[in-house]
């Protein structure tokens, strides 16, 4: 689990980020289906052109999500169950997706809050986002 720094590291950047999660995460998709264009698969009913209403609509909720789960450190898997639910019963997302998503996030931040998300922020939240990842595919079997 993550240390006390960890979180602490999770939670701060959160505080940065949360006024502008439609944004952030509408760049995070964008960069996503950029760079790993085998991703779009899932989202071929999104209109993904650049700055659309459908990547900032989606991109709001997934990092609303990421978010809501930066409160329940100590409880992610309960937080986390109905996404877990949804992308593993109904959405059927391949799991090696998450960590190109996990990808996209962090060199989003990077590039929103050079100085913040430094190396020591940058690991704490590669190793929150994995569990984040774990979690969401858990039930796929
Ligand atoms: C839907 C979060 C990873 C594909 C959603 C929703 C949330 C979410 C909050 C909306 C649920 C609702 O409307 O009730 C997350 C988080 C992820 C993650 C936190 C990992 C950190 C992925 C990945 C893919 C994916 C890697 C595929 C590349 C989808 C699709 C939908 C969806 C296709 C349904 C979109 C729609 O038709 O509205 N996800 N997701 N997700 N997610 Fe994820």
């Amino acid at each position: 689990m993550l240390s006390d720094a960890e979180k602490a590291a999770v939670q701060s950047l959160w505080a940065k980020a949360s006024g502008n999660v439609n944004a952030i995460g509408a760049e995070a998709l964008e960069r996503l289906f950029e760079s790993f264009p085998q991703t779009k698969t899932y989202f071929s009913h999104f209109d993904l052109s650049h700055g659309s209403h459908d990547l900032q609509v989606h991109g709001g909720k997934v990092l609303g999500a990421i978010g809501e789960a930066t409160k329940h450190l100590d409880n992610l898997e309960s937080a986390l169950s109905k996404l877990s639910d949804l992308h593993a019963y109904n959405l059927r997302v391949d799991p090696g997706n998450f960590k190109l998503l996990s990808h996209a996030i962090q060199v989003t931040f990077a590039s929103h809050f050079r100085t913040e998300f430094d190396a020591t922020a940058q690991a704490a939240w590669d190793k929150f986002l994995s569990y984040v990842s774990a979690i969401l595919t858990s039930k796929y079997r």
